[in-house]
């Protein structure tokens, strides 16, 4: 199978309910490690690069590890991503290198500046046969200082959502009910506002819905990253339970980046930890790689429900 669009994946997901991992890669071993995950489980896959991930690998190694990964595992669907594309020229790049789905996040700028924009990058886009996944609505987490009304207003709004994909033809919508990126992510209870996700499917049923921000700061990766010499004390993601909610209630994307970032710094501080005296990269790299692999799947298993819908 060569690389898919994400059109394909998502009409099955839609269909039957579950989600698919979109993961951030920057280098070879988590590319590996994600791709041998998802083969194992015999689940589809995105990649997903974002323009930080292009200016540190560069697109070209990016792509051929890619296509790498494709001919090593041709029995699943592998699509490969652009993540929170900036503008229209990062956006073409990566369709004119062969990407198969890029996003174009105009979610800093005003309505009529992000459907504009959004709009300009469909039109190149569908003309190559690429999907495009936009976002409205604001991703920042929300403070325990922030009022009620100043929360609602980063939400997305279901009314809005509907006119913006009507307006841009977009293939796939982010969406803001409470999550945000990194890794603190709620500082009392971990809450998404699934009362505003089920509005907006019911305004938008056939646009499939991506959810970023949604790593689990899954506990065990946290505490191995603070046991071998780390300083990340309060970190806080989404529970699995409630992206196990997420993914039967309408989203068809889910996104994660700090999880694997956490797997493969964790996994080296504890060789650095137990084996002062190794200095073979292999050693170190392998082990992160092993890491990203068992969070992956872990997820793609027990949490999106996606195993075996290659
Ligand atoms: O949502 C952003 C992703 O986690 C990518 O982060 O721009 O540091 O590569 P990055
Ligand atoms: P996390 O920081 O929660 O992993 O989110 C990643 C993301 O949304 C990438 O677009
Ligand atoms: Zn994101």
């Amino acid at each position: 199978m060569a690389l898919v669009t994400t059109k394909e994946m998502f009409e099955k997901s839609m269909k039957e309910n579950f989600a698919i991992g979109a993961f951030n890669i920057n280098n070879m071993e988590m590319i590996q490690g994600i791709v041998d995950a998802a083969a194992e489980e015999n689940a589809p896959v995105i990649l997903q690069v974002s323009s930080s991930a292009i200016k540190y690998a560069r697109i070209n190694y990016l792509m051929k590890m890619v296509q790498a990964a494709v001919e090593e595992h041709p029995n699943i669907p592998i699509a490969i991503h652009l993540d929170h594309g900036p503008d229209f020229e990062t956006a073409k790049m990566c369709i004119d290198n062969g990407f198969t789905s890029v996003m174009i996040d105009g979610s800093k700028y005003d309505f009529e500046e992000n459907v504009a924009l959004t709009k300009k990058v469909v039109d190149y886009a569908h003309e190559h046969g690429v999907t495009v996944e936009a976002e409205l609505g604001k991703l920042a987490g929300i403070e325990d200082d922030v009022n009620v009304s100043e929360a609602d207003a980063m939400y997305t709004d279901p009314e809005q959502a509907k006119e913006f994909v009507e307006r841009t033809g977009c293939d796939s919508l982010a969406i803001a009910i409470g999550t945000s990126h990194g890794a603190y992510k709620f500082k009392g209870e971990a809450k998404l506002r699934f009362d505003i996700l089920k509005q907006i499917k019911e305004k938008i049923p056939n646009t499939p819905i991506v959810l970023h921000g949604a790593s689990t700061v899954i506990p065990e990766l946290l505490d191995m990253c603070n046991k071998y010499g780390g300083n990340i004390p309060g970190a806080k993601g989404v529970p699995d339970e409630i992206l196990h909610e997420a993914s039967t209630s309408g989203v068809s994307k889910i996104n994660v980046d700090t999880d694997l970032r956490l797997a493969m710094t964790g996994a080296i501080r504890k060789v650095f930890t137990e084996e002062p005296s190794a200095f073979d990269p292999r050693k170190y790299l392998g082990a992160g790689r092993d890491e990203v692999k068992k969070a992956v799947q872990h997820k793609i298993r027990d949490v999106f429900g996606c195993s075996n819908k290659a």
